[in-house]
Parts: structure tokens; sequence; C-alpha cells
């Protein structure tokens, strides 16, 4: 069995894989007993964002728990734990030393294997959990977009990774976050933001940042838009805002598919994959599938529960690793608060 831990954010997840029944090649439906998610997001409203030091406490407090749960849901005992695969970065680091010690002590008692995973590159394989949206061809063009990034990437193997776009400023999410704060929508402004635009019109044309480098994405622009056209309009009005919300939906997925566009008639990939907290979309998936079919390509993206974080993506990182003989980690590395898509390299 493999223990997967996620405590870089604002969710505390464990999830448990029955290794044995994994292989590469094939979706890891079958061998997911269980992905157990605790949200902190009640605790961080009141702060329009997450605050570090609070998620640390709260991971330290639910982490047992949620660990107990997962034991639990895969009817499994702690001793069958084999290996351990933790999130070890990028993000807070006060958060992720709480995953990283939980992590290193399982696997210390339990004589575990250990396996760094990075968060991001958890994302990049997250469709490959279900059954359903496990077939992707490589090349494959992957449309990483999350609370804080926002990133294109031509993904040719494990740990082939080519960076083709990134954001030079806001993420996606931060985007849909702030422009939500900006018209009063409750954090986090991305889900409560994209449900309003659903029943609005995108009447403002809002900016897409920088058009013509097909290598940035740009959303202070946005931000700024924003906030003048808030200034003109009556919040109270269900119509105003419902159209802000869809006119910045609108200006944040044209953005996006504009540049995924660029990059995929540059490129020669069989597969076109959207993931990230922000894949949850619908308008974003809607569009990208479009891409993908006026391209003749294939469209993935996780359901929404993989989107947004979770320790099952954290395992399939985990799986990879162990699957391909990877070194283990040593029981004192430190985290990596910072720790980009092009710093993964092959081992061989
Ligand atoms: O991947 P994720 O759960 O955490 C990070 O690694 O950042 O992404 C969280 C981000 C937040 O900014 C949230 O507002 C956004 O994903 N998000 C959405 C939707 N659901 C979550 N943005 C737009 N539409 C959604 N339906
Ligand atoms: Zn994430």
């Amino acid at each position: 069995m493999l223990a997967a831990i996620e405590t870089s954010c604002d969710e505390t997840s464990v999830a448990i894989f029955d290794i044995e029944k994994a292989s590469l090649g094939n979706s890891f439906e079958k061998s997911l007993l269980s992905n157990i998610v605790s949200s902190q997001v009640l605790k961080h409203r009141e702060y329009g964002g997450v605050v570090p030091e609070l998620a640390a406490r709260e991971h330290l407090v639910n982490l047992p728990t949620v660990f107990d749960e997962a034991l639990k849901e895969a009817e499994i005992r702690s001793s069958d734990i084999k290996a351990v695969a933790v999130t070890s970065g990028p993000g807070l680091n006060v958060a992720l030393v709480v995953g990283v010690s939980f992590a290193k002590a399982l696997a210390w008692g339990l004589d575990a294997k250990l396996y760094e995973a990075n968060h991001l590159e958890g994302h990049l394989f997250a469709h490959e959990l279900e059954d359903n949206s496990f077939k992707a061809d490589y090349p494959r063009l992957t449309l990483l977009v999350s609370g804080g990034h926002t990133v294109l990437v031509l993904v040719r193997s494990f740990r082939n990774y080519e960076i083709l776009a990134e954001t030079i400023d806001d993420a996606a999410g931060e985007a849909f976050d702030k422009s939500a704060t900006l018209i009063n929508l409750p954090y986090p402004g991305g889900p409560s933001l994209s449900k309003l635009a659903d029943e609005g019109e995108a009447v403002f044309k809002f900016p897409i940042g920088v058009e013509k480098e097909a290598n940035k994405f740009s959303f202070s622009g946005l931000k700024t838009a924003v906030h003048r056209q808030v200034k003109k309009e009556d919040l109270e009005s269900e119509t105003a805002v419902k159209n802000l919300a869809a006119s910045t939906q609108d200006a944040i997925v044209r953005a996006l598919i504009l540049k995924t566009k660029q990059a995929a008639k540059e490129h020669n990939i069989k597969s076109l994959i959207v993931t990230g907290g922000v894949a949850a979309n619908k308008k974003l998936r809607e569009e990208a599938k479009n891409l993908a079919e006026s391209l003749d390509i294939e469209y993935v993206s996780p359901s929404p529960k993989y989107c947004t974080d979770n320790a099952a993506m954290i395992g399939v990182c985990g799986i990879y690793q162990h699957l391909n003989n990877y070194p283990e980690a040593e029981l004192s590395f430190s985290p990596k608060p910072r720790w980009p898509i092009s710093e993964l390299k092959c081992f061989e």
C-alpha cells in the first residue's frame, strides 16, 4: 500500500493506493482505495485569503484524523503501508512542513519507502486517476491553472517537460479570486464567481493581457479593469453583479484559450489536458473541448474533485517514481516552497 499526503495550501488530504494493482499505461481508478480531503476554506474566509500560520495549525490538528479516515475507508492498517509520497513543494512553507514531518515519521516508523512529490506534477497527471479521462496520448499540451500557477506545459512523457508559457503576474485562480473580492463575492472567488457568471452576460469586454507574446499570460490589467467597472455599477443589482462575473470569466477564459491555441498550433501535440483548480470551471472546459475538436486532437480534464487539491494526484507522482525505480527521499530533506516544473528531471 502507498499513502499519499498533501498539505501545501488549505486542503488537508490523504489517499491510499494498492500499489500491487497499479500499472503505468492504465488509469489508477482500481488502485485508488481512498482519497479524503478536508478543506479549511471556511477558516480562511474571514481573512479573504489563505493565512499561512492558520493553515499550518489546521493541518496539524486535522492530518491525524484525515489519515485515520483514509485508512478506514481503504480498509487497511497503517502497518500495511510500504511507501509514502508527500507534497514537498511548491506551496506554503509552514503548511508543507506539517505534511512532510508526518510523512517522514510514518516512513521511518513503518520502515516504508519515502517519495517527495511536486504538487504541480500531481496536477499534470491527475486525469490519470479515472478510466474516463485516462487516455491522452503523448506529446500532451497541458494547461495547468490553479490559485498559484498558470502554465502551459508540453509533456512528452513523465519527467520530460517543456514550459511554453507562464504568467508574469497573477495566476488565473488569483484573477478569479481577486475579481470576485472586488464584486463582493465570498472567498474563494473562483467557484462563487463562475456560478453567477452562468446566469449573467459578458457585456463588458475586459482586457486579456499580453495578446501578442505567446509565452506569457498576464491578469493584472483585468483586475484594474474590473475595479474601474465596479465603481460605475450598482453592486446591489443582481444583474450588474452577474454581468460583471460573466465578463470576468469571459476575459480569463479567452486569455487562457488564446495562448493554448497558439501553443497547440506551434507544436505537434496529440492531446490537450486542462487541469488544476480553475479547470473545474465549466466555461473553460467547454471552450477547451471546442478548441481540441477544431484541432482534431483528444481533450481531457480530470473530474472537478481531482482538479482541486487532493492527495490522490500526489499518490500518482509517488507511483510513477516507485514503478520507475526512482531513488527514495532522504529522511533529512526539507520542503521546497519554490519548486518549478522546469527543475523536475528524469532519473537515469
Ligand atoms: O489547484 P487548487 O485547488 O489550489 C492550488 O494549487 O492553488 O486551485 C484553487 C483555485 C482557486 O483560485 C479557486 O478560486 C479556483 O482554483 N477555482 C475555480 C473554480 N473552482 C476552483 N476557478 C474558476 N472556476 C471554478 N469553478
Ligand atoms: Zn493545486
